[in-house]
This record gives C-alpha cells, structure tokens and sequence, in this order.
C-alpha cells in the first residue's frame, strides 16, 4: 500500500508549562472533587501556562528538543507544521510564529485544523510528502494552550484538558517500513457535539457572544465517549489490515489521551491491555500535543524500542480520528 520512500521519525521532544494544577486546586474553583475526576478520567493534574506564554511557545520548546533529540538544525527543515486548536492568533499561523522562535529559515510553514486527531493527521501529510520526493526533512507539531479557551466555571469542560506540545523530527530512510500510511476519516455532521461556537465567521466576535460564552469550548460529553470508543478502535484495526500487521506483532499502542476509560475500552475491545501507553494521569486531554507528548514519552522510557511496531490512534472534534502504524527507528 505504501507508495514512495519510506519515511520515519527521526526524533521526538515535548514541552510541558511548570504550573501543575491538581483536582483538589480544581475542586476550589467549581463544584467537583478529586474522587470524581480521578474515577471519570483516570486524571490526577495538568500543566497550565503562565499567562505570558503562548501556544507557539510550547510548540517551539518542544520543537527545539526534538531537534536536538534528531541531531537535525532548524536550518535543515523544508516544512514545518504545527497542529493546534489554539492558536496563538487566527493568523498568521502559529507555525511561523514557531518558525521564527526556533530559528527554520528554509521551512515553508502552516498549521493544521483537525482538533485533538491533529497531530496524527500532521504526521501523514508530512510522510506523504516526504514519501513522494517533495520534501526531504519535516517537524511536526503538536501545541496546545487549552487553558485560555475553557469556561473556568464550567465544571463539566475545565477539568478535562491541560496545556502542553510535542514534536517529532521526520525524514527519508533506507531501512524499516518507518511510518506507514495512515488510515484517517472525518464526520462534519457531528460537529456540535464538540466545539467553539463563537469567534469565528459565522458567530463573529460581540459584546454578546461573550456574554453567552460562546468562546469557549462545549462538549457532549457522553456523546463524545461513545464516537471515541468506536472511531479509535475501528481505525486501529483498518490500518493494521491495511498494512498487513497483526495485533500480536504490536509492541505498543498509543492512544489520544482523553479519558483512561475511552483508553481502556479499546485496550479491552483489541485485546491489547498490556500493551497500551498512557500519561492521562499527569496531564489530562491536551488536545493535539496529547499523542505528541506521549510518543516522546514513550521513546524517552524505553516503552518504544528500536524494531518495535508501534500503532498511533486519535480522536476529536470535527469529528476527526484516524490510525497508523510505525517501525520505530526504522
Ligand atoms: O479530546 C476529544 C475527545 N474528548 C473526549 O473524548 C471526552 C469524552 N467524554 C468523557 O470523557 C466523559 O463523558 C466525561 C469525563 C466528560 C464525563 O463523564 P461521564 O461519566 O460521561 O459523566 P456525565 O457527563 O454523564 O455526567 C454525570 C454527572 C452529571 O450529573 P447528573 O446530571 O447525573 O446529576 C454531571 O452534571 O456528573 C456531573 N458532572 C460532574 N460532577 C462533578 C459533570 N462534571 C462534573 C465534575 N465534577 N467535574
């Protein structure tokens, strides 16, 4: 199924804000408590920025470590993409703004809309283009401050998501299978489910849409729960086949990290409980940086070992999910 050259991750690096933010310092704000979120979660804190830091700040942290975690200049990077749901502004991009911070001069630069499935879906576009000859070395992103787009009131929204980004370094190879294509779908019917009704075009910015709080992310959450299950697990499978990798030959299988349950329903449905990586507990749902940190995370403790398979899997609004499957190191 793949066509071109092989593609692999070359280097990964994540950056978290030093503010940790536990349930009890939640359970101050709004009505909840740690018992609640920790046994609906599996979440015990998240890091939170400081309010000078911007999403292209995270990002270009985590840029620099998966630079230097590569052995790979900025100046040698020909695209730069970064995921993000929240932006450091509508534009320019927040890739440019990573660009200049880090230092890429010969990168052209975009970001990615895809909400928390972001970074999956950054690491095919970058793979195929490496793939077919257009471009030799690509950084990808994943960056997200969550914190400055939630209701601080909203008990049902706040306690879920947490600030962070990750990023990986991808390039040409000559030995593995690498990266393999990805299996990624969409479903713009279900958008309502999980969004931020207001600030954009078709509910501009008013005195009114403010009042109303429609700036701020909204979410059904059981909804959400049961797409999540079913889209995550559905993939995962779709690109084992399409790959012709059986789940027993998997090492290792990285989830978005939203919700230990969501994580453990599909590690129950493939069969897979042993196997599945997680670090929802230290940093709750961090959208698209959510997978990115834990890909790096997951090099960095020796969970992914040089020869391993490994399967990604994403989830998010839109709705947006997809699958692939990968030979680290190779
Ligand atoms: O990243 C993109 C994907 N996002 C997700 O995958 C999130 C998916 N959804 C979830 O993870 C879960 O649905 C939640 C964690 C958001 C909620 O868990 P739940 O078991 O589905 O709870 P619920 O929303 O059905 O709420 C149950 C009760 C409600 O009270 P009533 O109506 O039963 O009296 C809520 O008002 O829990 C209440 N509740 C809370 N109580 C204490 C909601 N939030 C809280 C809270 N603390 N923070």
């Amino acid at each position: 199924m793949s066509v071109g050259r092989t593609v692999s991750i070359v280097g990964t690096g994540s950056y978290v804000p030093e503010r940790v933010v536990t349930n009890d310092d939640l359970a101050a704000l709004v009505d909840t408590s740690d018992e609640w979120i920790y046994s609906r979660t599996g979440m015990k804190e998240r890091r939170i920025c400081a309010e000078d830091q911007a999403t292209s700040d995270l990002g270009a942290a985590a840029a620099r470590a998966a630079l230097a975690n590569a052995g790979v200049a900025a100046a040698e990077i020909d695209l730069l993409i970064v995921a993000t749901l929240s932006p450091d502004m509508f534009f320019p991009s927040t890739a440019c703004f990573v660009q200049d911070q880090i230092g890429a001069v010969n990168a052209f630069c975009y970001d990615l809309g895809a909400a928390c499935s972001g970074f999956l879906y950054a690491i095919e576009n970058a793979r195929a283009q490496i793939a077919c000859g257009a471009v030799e070395t690509a950084l990808v992103v994943g960056a997200e401050k969550m914190s400055a787009f939630l209701d601080w009131d909203d008990r049902s929204t706040c306690i879920l998501f947490g600030d962070g980004a990750g990023a990986a370094v991808m390039r040409a190879s000559d030995s593995g299978r690498g990266v393999m294509p990805a299996v990624m779908g969409s479903d713009g019917s279900l958008a309502d489910l999980l969004w931020t009704p207001g600030g954009g075009s078709r509910n501009p910015i008013s005195h009114e849409m403010v009042d109303r709080k429609e700036h701020f992310i909204r979410m059904q959450g059981r909804d959400v729960f049961k797409h999540a299950v079913t889209r995550m697990g559905d993939a995962v499978m779709a690109a084992l086949e399409q790959n012709d990798v059986a789940v027993d030959e998997v090492s290792c299988f990285i989830p978005h990290q939203a919700n230990i349950r969501i994580i453990d329903a599909i590690a129950k449905r493939l069969g897979v409980e042993d196997r599945m990586f997680s670090n929802v507990e230290k940093y709750a749902n961090t959208s698209s940086a959510a997978l990115a940190i834990a890909l790096d995370e997951a090099a960095r403790e020796g969970v992914l070992k040089a020869g391993d398979l490994a399967v990604l899997t994403v989830f998010g609004s839109g709705f947006t999910w997809g699958a692939n499957v990968l030979e680290w190191g190779g």
